[in-house]
């Protein structure tokens, strides 16, 4: 059974919270090129070109394009030559998130403060400068080889980092509308939920807010289990899923035999407007998953009145669902790398906080038509 076991409170009172974070910064995906990965980002997804590094700002092993959209930054890195370790890093897990970093006042002081309570160090405090002022930045491991980067940028106003400059370009594809990200999911090996719930706590302060165990999340044939922590003032929300026994092989299972370690599985982005957005997205090739058309017969029966048009919702496949506080909007994509690994949810919240347990069945079943076609149930 779910329950809200530590719900954030309502008053955040920063001076309280060891690891005060204010936002993400920016998620780095590793990819074998980084060019044509912006390129989709813009057209099928929205993004703006916002800057860049490589060979003519002078590194010679890497390039970096970031493209960003409303509050959400990605940066896209490639090697420059064999030997690197993003080479050996995309050889092993294939395109995946690499860093997902972590907006602070104090890059120095959450770095000393989660090395003291017990994280793994990726990178100590480093300070960058230019003509537009300095960073700090630090970095610690999570799950997998996956990292959260601490950034500082108070005395910084830069197009992005130093080292990057500005990315200008006259292909520039009109925003979809996403606006920030809502929730970042972690696939985690059998029997590893509850270590990295507890690095969450013990490490980075977070709360476990909601648990779903494999009575919550199950088909006939597969099974998972889910953790979501959140930090203090509930802007980072990062669900951890790890496989649960079932008849066949999980979607997680899947995704952890495919990137060959743990890392994280979507990356929920949201929207103001989803059946815009969702169209959008479509007109520009990107796939989602579908569940039966049945699933509209009963929806306003099982979620109440809602101010969509339920025949939009149909014809494009998005979901809903509905909490105590409200109810939101939610359609995932089909993996967006060869690996059925990543992939992205866009979700509207019309007032509910949780993330659609109402449709977990219907979307699994959806997943496991997916992995049948692909062998891998
Ligand atoms: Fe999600």
């Amino acid at each position: 059974m779910s329950t809200i076991t530590n719900a954030i409170p309502k008053i955040y009172d920063k001076a309280a919270d060891f690891m005060p974070i204010n936002g993400t910064d920016y998620i780095e995906i590793y990819c074998s090129n980084a060019k044509q990965a912006a390129h989709f980002y813009k057209s099928a997804m929205g993004f703006q070109s916002l800057a860049y590094a490589g060979l003519e700002t002078g590194l010679r092993d890497r390039e970096s394009y970031v493209v960003a959209q409303d509050k959400i930054r990605l940066v896209l890195t490639s090697p420059l030559k064999s030997g690197t370790d993003i080479g050996r890093h995309i050889d092993q897990h294939g395109d995946g998130v690499k860093v997902t970093a972590l907006w602070v006042d104090d890059a120095t002081y959450a770095y000393n403060t989660a090395m003291e309570r017990g994280a793994t160090s990726y990178m100590k405090p480093v300070t960058e400068e230019d003509e537009h002022g300095k960073t700090v930045r630090s970095g610690i491991y999570t799950y997998g080889e996956t990292v959260h980067m601490f950034v500082e940028r108070k005395d910084y106003n830069g197009i992005f980092l130093p080292g990057f400059r500005e990315w200008k370009t006259s292909y520039n594809p009109e925003p979809i509308g996403l606006k920030y990200v809502d929730h970042m999911v972690g696939n985690v090996a059998l029997g590893r939920m509850n270590y990295w719930v507890n690095f969450y706590e013990e490490v980075m302060g977070f709360v476990n807010i909601l648990s779903f165990d494999d009575n919550d999340i199950s088909t006939e044939y597969t099974a998972l289990m889910s953790k979501v922590m959140s930090n203090g003032n509930g802007r980072i929300k990062f669900p951890i899923n790890e496989p649960a026994e079932g008849l066949k092989k999980s979607q997680v299972d899947e995704y952890l035999e495919f990137y060959e370690g743990e890392g994280v599985q979507h990356i929920a982005v949201a929207t103001d407007d989803v059946v815009k957005t969702v169209r959008l997205l479509q007109a520009r090739g990107i796939e989602f998953l579908r569940v039966p058309t049945t699933y509209y017969d009963v929806l306003e029966e099982r979620v109440g009145k809602i101010d969509e048009d339920i025949d939009s919702l149909k014809e494009l496949g998005i979901l809903v669902d509905r909490d105590d506080e409200g109810y939101l909007l939610q359609i995932f994509t089909k993996p967006i790398e060869p690996r059925p690994t990543m992939f992205f949810e866009i979700i509207q919240r019309k007032g509910a906080t949780s993330f659609g347990k109402g449709n977990f069945k219907a979307l699994f079943e959806a997943i496991e038509r997916e992995q049948e076609l692909r062998g891998t149930l």
